[in-house]
Formats: structure tokens, sequence, C-alpha cells
């Protein structure tokens, strides 16, 4: 039950405030001391030209008949707080959670499809650091949309086609030798830059190579492929670690055939001009420069790519939503295709969203260039985690059944949620000692506060029927309060598109639930206290661990 609306609803019932400016106002109390939830009057002064302590007092006197969940009300210096039936409360939200068992289903299908481009890792390039947010902000999106009853499509929009394929070939034909690794592939790269520098004459070679991937020359295709499958398979392997899953791997290349009608679309809606030779759809009067549609030789270029690639996806997956989760580098770039779209008269082009997010950074550690072959990979700071996390283990708790895979799901979800905690637009620099404080607002904290949930309920199993009357002191009812707004916070982090909203919610559980965990004994000769507890300890676990899954986050019974 939604208790602030039941009680929004019944102060606007009243007739006393009005309606519209009294909506929203209606917030849980910061001091549980001063009411479950609040009502301020400051903003309902103007309108109502009476100063907030007389709105309050009026409000207070209005209020004779109190629905069955409040048990009372006080007006004080222009606040109107409002203490629930704790009992009866605590009793319905714990009922509620526990129902839902260990492992919350999903909603029922609502109807609605969502495709999140997520990840869209470069082929041939390390999957570095600065792919980190994108793959786990869309991977979290992915759970949620999911969990959510949406019929969630994840997508690596994989970046496989361009003339730096054509330079690769060059200088794997010249310089490669044997079976090739992703680190093969970048020095490769990385030489042929420098080599180029001083013998022009390789750019020429490159553009050949290029042209005959193009061509679909037999040899240019097979060393091509193998880059992508070297390529795919190391990714894979990183995305098998952190439970990033995808259901396309429709990338660049796959639009190399689906252009044309969006050109013949553009140039019949008067929307094509030539410029310089290259063929532009201008947005001056947009405040933004051209959308580049065709370059001077007539190559397609990452624009025109991915409006093919938005009619795709329409067309096939026939989308309520089309999320790209990708840096905020790119913010032109979706404004001019998101514009094009809307110019074209396609009015989905509404629902095309950019999700940006800010840059990933390691303390004291590396650039992220590519071209210069110094990058931080992704890899490298999992296994840092991983392996820093062991090495905890092996002081704190060396007896420890699972300590690797316990210290690989810690050291993941570390990384994991060092990226997801922030507001996305952020930009993160990442210290491996705060990530994996086990007392911080980090991934081990939760996981931490899960463990001992479940040590707890390992020790005793809650039975029979739950005295409520138990679970009214402040620091219990806290938790109660929040347990109830697990499902509104995941709509919320939907709606924003926003993971670190559902990560804030479940530090402040599990700091919650800490805080009770210390003042409260729950194991105790009290049986009824006891069983309360208990069951109250059940559903924050149950809700830590589900809400912990949508931010991909491994939950480990025992750490
Ligand atoms: N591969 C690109 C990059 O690494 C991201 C692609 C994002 N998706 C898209 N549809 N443009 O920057």
């Amino acid at each position: 039950m939604d208790y602030l609306k039941i009680t929004e609803e019944y102060i606007i019932s009243k007739g006393i405030t009005p309606e519209a400016e009294t909506k929203g106002l209606l917030v849980y109390s910061q001091d549980i001391k001063n009411g479950d939830c609040c009502l301020p009057c400051f903003k309902l002064s103007k309108a109502m030209r009476m100063s907030p302590v007389m709105i309050a007092d009026k409000l207070r006197g209005g209020m004779t008949d109190l629905p069955a969940h409040i048990e009372r009300v006080e007006s004080v210096n222009g606040y109107l707080n409002f203490y629930f039936d704790r009992k009866a409360m605590a009793a319905q939200v714990l009922s509620g959670v526990l129902a839902r068992g260990e492992r919350f289903a999903p909603h029922a299908s609502n109807g609605k499809t969502v495709c999140i481009d997520y990840s869209s890792i470069n082929i041939a390039k390390p999957f570095h650091i600065g792919h980190l947010s994108s793959t786990v902000i869309g991977g979290s999106l992915h759970r949620i949309y999911r969990y959510l009853g949406y019929n969630a499509i994840g997508i690596n929009h994989l970046g496989d086609w361009g003339t730096q394929f054509g330079k690769l070939l060059t200088a794997y034909f010249k310089w490669g030798k044997g079976e090739q690794t992703m680190d093969s592939l970048l020095e490769l790269y990385v030489r042929f830059h420098k080599e180029a520098e001083l013998d022009d004459s390789l750019n020429d070679e490159a553009r050949m190579w290029f042209k005959k991937i193009e061509e679909k020359d037999e040899r240019a295709t097979a060393a091509y492929e193998e880059f992508k499958r070297i390529t795919l398979e190391e990714v894979t392997k990183v995305y098998d670690r952190l439970g990033i899953k995808f259901d396309s791997y429709n990338g660049e290349a796959f639009f190399n055939d689906k252009m044309q009608p969006v050109v013949d679309e553009l140039k019949e809606k008067n929307l094509l001009q030539p410029s310089d030779g290259a063929m532009i759809v201008p947005l001056d009067e947009y405040g933004m420069t051209p959308c580049l549609i065709l370059r001077s030789d007539g190559a397609s270029l990452y624009a025109t790519r991915d409006l093919a690639c938005a009619f795709y996806r329409k067309n096939t997956y026939n989308f309520d939503k089309n999320l790209y989760v990708v840096a905020y580098q790119q913010n032109l770039h979706f404004k001019q295709v998101f514009k094009v779209l809307e110019l074209m008269g396609h009015e989905w082009a509404k629902d095309c969203v950019h999700v940006p997010f800010g840059m990933v950074s390691i303390e004291g550690g590396g650039s992220l260039s590519t071209r210069s072959g110094n990058v931080v990979k992704l890899v490298d700071v999992i296994n840092t985690a991983v392996e820093k996390t062991r090495a905890i283990i092996s002081e704190k708790n060396p007896d420890l059944e699972n300590a690797d895979e316990t210290a690989e799901a810690i050291g993941v979800g570390a990384v994991v949620f060092g990226a997801l905690s922030n507001s996305r637009i952020k930009d993160i620099v990442f210290s491996f000692d705060k990530a994996l404080n086990f007392d911080g607002e980090t991934g081990p904290y939760l996981q931490y506060t899960h463990a001992r949930c479940c040590s707890v309920l390992s020790k005793a199993q809650p039975t029979g029927e739950i005295d409520c009357g138990e679970l009214i002191d402040d620091d219990t009812f806290t938790l109660i309060r929040m347990l109830n707004s697990y499902e509104d916070t995941v709509a919320v982090a939907a709606e924003r598109y926003e993971p670190s909203i559902l990560t804030r919610y479940l530090i402040d559980l599990a700091q919650a639930f800490n805080k009770f965990y210390i003042g409260h004994r729950i194991i105790s000769d009290d049986v009824n206290a006891q069983n309360a507890r208990l069951y109250l300890t059940q559903a924050v676990r149950n809700t830590l661990k589900n809400g912990m899954e949508l931010i991909l986050l491994k939950t480990p019974t025992k750490m």
C-alpha cells in the first residue's frame, strides 16, 4: 500500500488546501521522531494567503475523522505531522514483502518494450575502463526494466565498422605473426600509427584494405571476422563475470545494407543538402552543427548508421522507449540523430533517449587513450579488486569456505558498485581502498549486511504469527517504512534511468538494518520479540537480495 498516497488523498479530501498545490508535498519525515510523514505547509502559504502555521492548524482542526492507518496528527511550526498506526502498517508491509518469497518474481508484463543500447564496445580495441559505466548502467537498467514487467531488449551496438579496420589489416598482413590476441591487435594498431607518421603510403594501403573489406574480399573478410571473434571471446569472459547479457550484438556493420532507404527518405523529404561534396542535414536552426550523412566519397557515417539502426529497432521491436547508454561526449551526436528523426516526421523520435554518463578514471592510474596503447583494461581492474578482496578474506576470515568464489563476488561487486553509486553524469575517480571498504557506502558493505541477515537466520527461523507490537519503536519502524518504499524506488530509478537511486536506497536500508541490529537483540529469551525481529530480518534480507540483483551484485550468504 502506498501510505503517502492514501494520506495525501485524505488531506485533499478535506478540501481545505488547493489540490494542485497540495499534491507532492507530503514526505516521509527526515526524523521519525517527528511523525512518520509530514506535510510542510510553506509552499501553500502563497496560494492560501495564510501563514504556514495557520494552515497546519486549520488542517489539524478539520481532521476529526482519521482514516484507519493514521493514529494521530500534530500541527508543529507549519508542519502537519502524521503518526501512523505502526502496528497495522508493520503487519501489512511485512506480510506483503514476505509473501513474495526470497526471490521476488518480476511484475506481470506491462506490454511495453524498451530497447537498451549499452556497453557497445569496439572490435579489436581493448575493453577498457571507459566502457565500465555503459556496461553496468545499461546492464542494471536491463534488469530493472525486466523486473518492472517490460520486455527489455539489451543491445550491444558493436563498433565493428570504419576505416580503422583497414589500418589494422595493413598492420596485420605486414607485421602480424601467428595467432592474434587482443593485446597483439592493440600492438599492431599502435605500431600502424607510429609507422604511418613516417610513411604516408601506409595510409593508402589501409584505404585499399578497407575497400577490400567492403568488397567482401576473402582474405580481408577472414581476417576481419577473426578480429571480431577474438574480441567477442575476450569481452564475453568479462560480461560473464559481471553478469551482463545481451539479446542482440547487431552493431555498425549490420547496417551496411540498411542505410539507402534512410538516405532516400531524407532526399524525398528535402532534408538533405550538398556541402563541399558531402551530404548533410543542416541543423543550425536548432543550434547544432549539421548532421553528416554521406562523405564526399559517398561513404556513410556513424550518424547514418545510427539513423538506420533507429528505424531497424522501431520496425523489429516496436519499442516504447529506445535508450542509448553512451558517454556524454556523444551528447551532440544523439541530439543530431534524434532531431533528424523528428524532422523526418517520425513521432517515435521522442521515445529515443540518450542516457549519458561521466568519465571513470582510476585513482593514480593511466590514461584511457587507445592510440597511445596506454589503457586501463577493465579485466585488470576487476582482477586487482578480486585479489585485494582475497587478501582481506585471508586475513579476516581464513576459514571461510568457498573463499575464492566469495572473493570474486565481492571484488566484482566493488567495481560494479563503484560505477553505479554516483549519479550518472558525475565523473568518477575509482579508488580500490574506498570501493573495498566493508564499512563504507560500498558494494561489499551491502553484501556484508546481506550475509549478516543470512547469518542471523541460520541461527533461528521465524514461525507462526508475527506480533507486530514488537516492531514499532523508531529504529525498527524506520526499517518497515523503508521496506514499503522499495517498489517505488525501483520505479523511480527506471523512470530517471538512474540505478544510483536504487544503490542509494539499498545503502540506506543496509545502514538502517545495522542500526537496528546493534540496538536490538534479535536472538533472545523473549520469544515474541525474537520471532517478530526474525521476520523483519527475513524481509530485509529478501529486499536487499532482490535490489542487489538489480544492480548486478552477487549475494553470498557468508563472507
Ligand atoms: N561504440 C561506441 C563507442 O564506444 C558506442 C556506440 C553507442 N551506440 C550507438 N548506437 N551509437 O563510443
